[in-house]
């Protein structure tokens, strides 16, 4: 199982990969498997070289065959003028449109006022709906105040991420069975 926590952070330290990394590690205690972690402050200046798919270097490529290649992803972002940072638009601009189908994603993001959580339900979830991918009901929005020193401490949104860690452990093992179902017919060893 391979879980990627992607932030959308643009500085260091950061809130929002604090909690994008929090849920992944719930998570990955629950489903098992490994835990991948990507902050846009790292990747971005490496795939703002590439404007296209097709632009992009072998650093590059990596990045986004870690999106591609992941089982589960954690997606978070600041919120960033009511809305999730423009480095992690560009991060998915260059995703293929069809790698994402079916995947189980949790929807993470920070910001400074309580008015702007509904970024999550009008913005986020729409760009993993249009990859078709599986976005779980519980999105999870903390506040700058929720943290201390970039940790994050209010229980209620912890209460929150183990609540979307448990919704994506209940439509995992389901779609593992029609995944291995697949991959033996792929194989030759079903009828
Ligand atoms: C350029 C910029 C724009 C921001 N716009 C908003 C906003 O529209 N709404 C909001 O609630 N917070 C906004 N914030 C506050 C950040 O979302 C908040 O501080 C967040 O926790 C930062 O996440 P980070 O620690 O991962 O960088 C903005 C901050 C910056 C620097």
């Amino acid at each position: 199982m391979n879980i990627l926590a992607l932030s959308g952070n643009v500085k260091r330290p950061s809130r929002t990969a604090s909690l994008v990394k929090v849920a992944a590690d719930r998570l990955r205690q629950r489903v098992g498997g490994h835990v991948q972690c990507i902050e846009l402050v790292d990747a971005a200046p490496v795939l703002f070289r590439a404007l296209r798919a097709d632009q992009l270097d072998t650093e590059g490529r990596a990045v986004i065959a870690a999106v591609e290649g992941a089982d589960i992803i954690i997606a978070g972002s600041p919120v960033y003028r009511a809305s999730y940072s423009g480095a992690l638009k560009h991060l998915f601009d260059l995703v293929d449109h069809r790698a994402l189908t079916g995947k189980r994603v949790v929807l993470a993001a920070t910001g400074g006022t309580p008015l702007h959580g509904l970024m999550l339900e009008h913005q986020l979830r729409p760009l993993f709906g249009f990859f078709n991918a599986l976005t779980v009901p519980t999105s999870i929005y903390a506040l700058e105040a929720d943290f201390t020193d970039h940790e994050l401490r209010n229980p209620a949104v912890l209460e929150r991420v183990d609540r979307a860690v448990e919704e994506v452990s209940e439509i995992t093992p389901a779609l593992d069975i029609g995944a291995i179902a697949a991959s033996a017919k792929h194989s030759g060893l079903a009828a």
